[in-house]
């Protein structure tokens, strides 16, 4: 299971929003898209405040013991890197601040948030409103996706 998204505590606005996403064709996932074909919008909102009120789980991986948080994550998460015009992740993402319905990162498989990088970054996943996260994960090289995909996996 670790390229599924975990949805327990997540904002309810982002579950709302990709549900509708998944519904309507513009985020790509033939299984989703069957399971909430022909579901009201009342029922995608229903659902989406549900999943909210459930407890966020335990982080999906931990850092290797002995071993601090990354160094390049953790300042690409909390400070980016405005020479490549990367605003920190933490400013959209919930850490210091949220915008934009910007997902809660922590307890998502390392997996699943590379693959998302990676698709963001090629295009093949395009649903975000004005190209927010294509602008960002177009700068990052594999070696940071990776890393930051594990420092937020690692995170509650
Ligand atoms: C300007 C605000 C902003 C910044 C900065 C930002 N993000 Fe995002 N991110 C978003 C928004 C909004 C979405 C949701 C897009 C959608 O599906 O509608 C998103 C989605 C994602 C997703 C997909 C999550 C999922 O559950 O599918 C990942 C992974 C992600 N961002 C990682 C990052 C990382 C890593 C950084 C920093 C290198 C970052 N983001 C910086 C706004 C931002």
């Amino acid at each position: 299971m670790t390229h599924k998204s975990a949805l327990a505590g997540q904002y309810a606005d982002v579950t709302d929003k990709e549900l509708r996403d998944f519904q309507s064709g513009q985020r790509q996932s033939a299984v989703m898209q069957a399971i909430i074909a022909g579901r009201s919008d009342q029922d995608l909102h229903d659902l989406a405040v549900y999943y909210a009120s459930l407890p966020l789980p335990a982080a999906a991986e931990k850092t290797r013991a002995g071993e601090g948080p990354d160094a390049t994550a953790t300042r690409l998460v909390m400070q980016g890197d405005p020479q490549r015009n990367i605003a920190p992740c933490a400013a959209c993402h919930g850490q210091l601040d949220r915008k934009g319905a910007a997902p809660w990162l922590g307890g998502q498989s390392a997996a699943y948030l590379a693959a998302q990088l990676q698709a963001f970054a090629s295009g093949a996943r395009r649903n975000d409103i004005n190209e927010q996260m294509r602008n960002v994960a177009r700068q990052m090289t594999p070696e940071e996706i990776d890393a930051v995909a594990r420092y937020d996996a690692a995170m509650q």
